[in-house]
């Protein structure tokens, strides 16, 4: 914590207050990075709590609130920078408490006190809680917007620099590839989304590395969704980006679920913007996920598109969902008869039944008989499934002991079977 105690006389005209405003905001705009910062204002005096919001320059996207609770229940991106500006009626050591859980609790967060006089006993209090700076009152139109830009810059490299280290751990060792992994079905609503954000998440928790999930359902991807995640970048991002596109920028277009250490490049917002995404680009965006993660698990819409075909045909294994009703197995017998079309390796399928258990008619045994291929693995229908979903947290962490839970850490085992098979060096044959 740097504390600015200003030698300059205090006085601050009217005129000089008038043109505050567009002084800061002069130098803001020369840092255009600031313009995603959001920043809460604090404080229960209203008249201090506009002086101190009206100070804060143009860019930034400023909230006012009378008390630290209220900030709580406000919703941000969890991958922007948040700067919480206190005022003199948040020093006691209650609200110096929360700042000090919601600085730990979410990375990006800092904090800057204005105080009317900064008494010894509570900058202590200040800097035991973690708050990175402390201005007075009477000169805050010419301390604030500064110390708030520089507290902004420093968050920002601590995001990037974090986001670059995660990218680094994430990272396949010796040059090698990442292990692509397509979660298909030609039907609808089988449980596609469900078993993708599963299965990144078992990987995740298997390998101690981040995962990354494509979501390749272009009109309709719901990842995101099922995250709780509030992506800033989608999928088209990446493709606009061009020529520019590297690792390093692909990174900042990904969105991250901390719980689960799971990223994830999102699916367009608007399902006109699909059609910007063709086959060659989404290879381009497939290539760098695999030079910057382990595993890629690609959710797929119900359907299979050119750039469907294309990430199948780039794909080291292929989950195939199917339900336990007639079309879905029927959709499937097709789906399959596509993949032999396109000479894709049988043995890459791997064929997962999905609601096995649900009381129906059909067997895993007349599924095996109509697709003319072994079930790799059945997965009970639970009702964890949705709660999870509607929680926004992946039904694994949420729910470990579930029988769903248990299936999909065996599904990863299988996909992490396979990289390993595929790692080892073949066998001489000698003639
Ligand atoms: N094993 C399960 N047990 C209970 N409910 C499930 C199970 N699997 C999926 N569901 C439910 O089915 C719904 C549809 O699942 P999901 O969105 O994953 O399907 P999808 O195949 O991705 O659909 P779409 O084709 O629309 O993308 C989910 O909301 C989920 O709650
Ligand atoms: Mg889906």
């Amino acid at each position: 914590m740097t504390v600015r105690f200003s030698e300059e006389d205090p006085a601050i005209t009217d005129n000089e207050a008038l043109n505050v405003e567009d002084r800061h905001m002069t130098n803001a705009e020369s840092n255009g990075s600031v313009k995603g910062a959001v920043v809460c204002v604090v404080e229960e005096d209203p008249i201090l709590l506009h002086r101190m919001a009206r100070a804060l320059p143009r860019p930034f996207n400023t909230h006012e609130f009378p008390v630290l609770d209220q900030v709580g229940a406000a919703r941000f991106p969890g991958e922007s920078v948040l700067v919480l500006v206190l005022g003199a009626s948040q020093t006691d050591d209650v609200v110096l408490d929360k700042v000090g859980s919601l600085l730990r609790a979410r990375p990006g967060t800092g904090a800057v006190l204005v105080l009317a006089q900064p008494s010894a006993e509570v900058l202590r209090a200040a800097l035991r809680s973690g708050i990175d700076d402390a201005i007075e009152t009477y000169d805050l139109e010419r301390q604030l917007p500064q110390a708030v830009t520089e507290l902004v810059q420093r968050l920002e490299n601590d995001l990037a620099a974090a986001a670059a280290e995660a990218a680094r751990r994430a990272a396949p060792v010796g040059g090698k590839k990442g292990w692509v992994t397509t979660v298909f079905s030609p039907k609808g609503g089988v449980g596609k989304s469900v078993v993708s954000v599963n299965l990144a998440t078992a990987l995740a928790k298997r390998t101690g590395k981040p995962t990354v999930i494509f979501d390749l359902d272009l009109q309709f991807g719901d990842v995101a969704v099922m995250l709780r995640l509030n992506p800033v970048h989608t999928v088209v991002d990446a493709i606009s980006a061009g020529s520019l596109l590297d690792k390093s920028l692909l990174q900042s277009f990904l969105v991250r679920h901390e719980k689960s250490n799971v990223w994830a490049l999102a699916a367009p917002t608007a399902p006109s913007e699909a059609e910007q995404v063709d086959p060659a680009g989404m290879l381009r965006l497939l290539g760098l996920l695999q030079e910057m993660f382990e595993n890629v698990i690609i959710d797929s819409p119900p359907h299979l598109s050119d750039v469907v075909l294309q990430a199948v045909a780039e794909s080291n294994s292929v989950v195939f969902v199917v339900a336990l009703d007639v079309p879905s197995v029927k959709n499937a017998r097709l789906g399959l008869q596509a993949f032999d079309l396109l000479q894709f390796p049988t043995e890459k399928v791997m064929l997962v039944i999905n609601r096995a258990d649900s009381k129906v008619h059909l067997s895993l045994g007349d599924i095996e008989r109509a697709l003319e291929k072994k079930v790799d693995l059945a997965l009970p229908s639970e009702a964890v499934v949705p709660r999870s979903v509607n929680q926004g947290v992946p039904a694994l962490l949420e729910y470990p002991r579930s029988r769903f839970s248990a299936q999909i850490q065996q599904l990863a085992d299988m996909v992490l079977a396979r990289t390993a098979a595929a790692a080892e060096p073949t066998p001489l044959t000698v003639r």
